[in-house]
């Protein structure tokens, strides 16, 4: 078996699957559960200063699934707000979590008022956590409503939580909605953060077009799923090289392939937090086994033989080859003769003769829309005649 043991800010885990923070990870029981079903680490659900939002309302899940055409996305809709606990208990849960589990476990906390950023940090610190999360970037938590930029609002987290706790990692969890988070990470990088998290999630909305109102709790949501895992790639492949600092990847994983190319993209550490959710804390072993059998079929040894690997092999737009290399090609044994291709091909290069579809090499442009979308894979794309 490869070894898949990783230092994240000087911490050892046993293996870069952790568990993200969110009701999943709210209580010392549930951390252990993160332990008992191969987690390599896990993040306690945020502590939030704002009393109000301590209080989730009810319900606040909702799947959403949308369609285009045959195609489907889909959505973890929620507004699921801060642990439930009041700082004391909050840090008590800590304490009990280092005492049943062996991973490392992480605080997470998100608060607006400076000295307040210190005594959570400091009650963290003092409870045991292991490295912890500062949440600024939370799609429904107060510093959305602020005047300060995301940016300012995490350096004065960054530098108030210190004050509080100069014993542990201290690690800011980056929101997607920046301009330029590569940038934007640098910069925190500069400012003496021991990591980041890229991503939180987005903040969303969905109507309900009967009533005409926002569906579940009446407000806007955050939003996540599947999808999101090309983002949060890209930014952290053009984040990595330069970087002192280590990643660990947030956004859209649902398999250990996903833990696997966010580590070819730079990433130290995986979190995964809507997968559990929605399938529970066993699923967490699933993305483990699977990250093991990509090492095997590659023959990797360890995380690092493939960590970053993907970054230096990004194209740059001047150096993307912009021949026209290929063209498409109908297989008119296999062809059913269903018309996809005709009604997708803005060249008019798919050409219907009777039941028979054929595609002129001097009209198409090679763009493989229509192979891409043949339900038969009748098309191939081959080289220009
Ligand atoms: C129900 C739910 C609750 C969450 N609560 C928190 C939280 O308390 N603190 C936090 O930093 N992130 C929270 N998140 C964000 C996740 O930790 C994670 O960053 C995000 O969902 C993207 O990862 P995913 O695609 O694996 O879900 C929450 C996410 C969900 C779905």
């Amino acid at each position: 078996m490869a070894d898949l043991t990783t230092d994240f800010c000087g911490i050892r885990l046993d293996n870069p699957v952790v568990v993200g923070p969110a009701g999943i990870t709210a209580t010392a029981e549930r951390l252990r559960r993160c332990e008992d079903n191969g987690a390599g680490a896990a993040v306690m659900k945020s502590y939030f200063e704002h009393e109000l939002l301590r209080q989730s309302p009810t319900p606040h899940f909702k799947v959403i699934q949308r369609r285009l055409g045959p195609y489907r996305s889909s959505t973890l809709y929620s507004f699921e707000q801060a642990s439930p606990y009041g700082l004391q208990e909050y840090a008590q849960q800590i304490q009990a979590a280092k005492e049943t589990c062996t991973m490392p476990v992480f605080g997470s906390i998100d608060c607006v008022t400076p000295e307040h950023w210190r005594q959570a940090a400091a009650a963290c610190q003092q409870a045991g956590t292991d490295g912890l999360e500062l949440n600024v970037s939370c799609p429904h938590g107060p510093h959305a409503m602020t005047q300060m930029t995301m940016f300012e609002a995490m350096i004065a987290a960054l530098d108030a939580a210190r004050q509080g706790a100069d014993r542990i990692p201290l690690i800011l969890k980056v929101s997607p909605q920046l301009d330029n988070p590569a940038a934007t990470v640098h910069r925190l990088n500069a400012a003496g953060t021991d990591g980041v998290v890229m991503f939180n999630r987005l903040t969303g909305l969905e109507i309900d077009l009967d009533s005409e109102q926002p569906i579940m709790h009446g407000g806007y949501a955050g939003h996540g799923g599947p999808w999101a895992l090309h983002y949060t790639l890209r930014w952290i492949s053009q984040t990595y090289p330069d970087l002192d600092i280590p990643i660990a990847a947030s956004g859209g994983v649902c398999t250990g392939t996903d833990v696997a190319k966010l580590l070819l993209a730079g990433a130290t550490v995986v979190e995964t937090c809507s997968a559990v959710v929605l399938q529970g804390y066993e699923y967490i072993s699933q993305l483990v086994d699977e990250l093991h059998q990509f090492m095997a079929k590659k023959g990797y040894e360890s995380l690092s033989e493939f960590r970053g690997k993907i970054c230096h092999r990004i194209q740059t737009n001047e150096q993307i080859q912009r021949a026209r290399t290929r063209v498409a090609e109908i297989d008119a044994s296999q062809c059913t003769a269903c018309g996809i291709c005709a009604t997708v091909c803005i060249y008019r290069a798919v050409q219907q003769d009777g039941e028979d579809y054929g595609i002129s090499a001097a009209l198409c442009q090679g763009c493989g829309l229509c192979a891409e979308l043949c339900p038969i894979q009748a098309i191939a794309m081959i080289p220009v005649p």
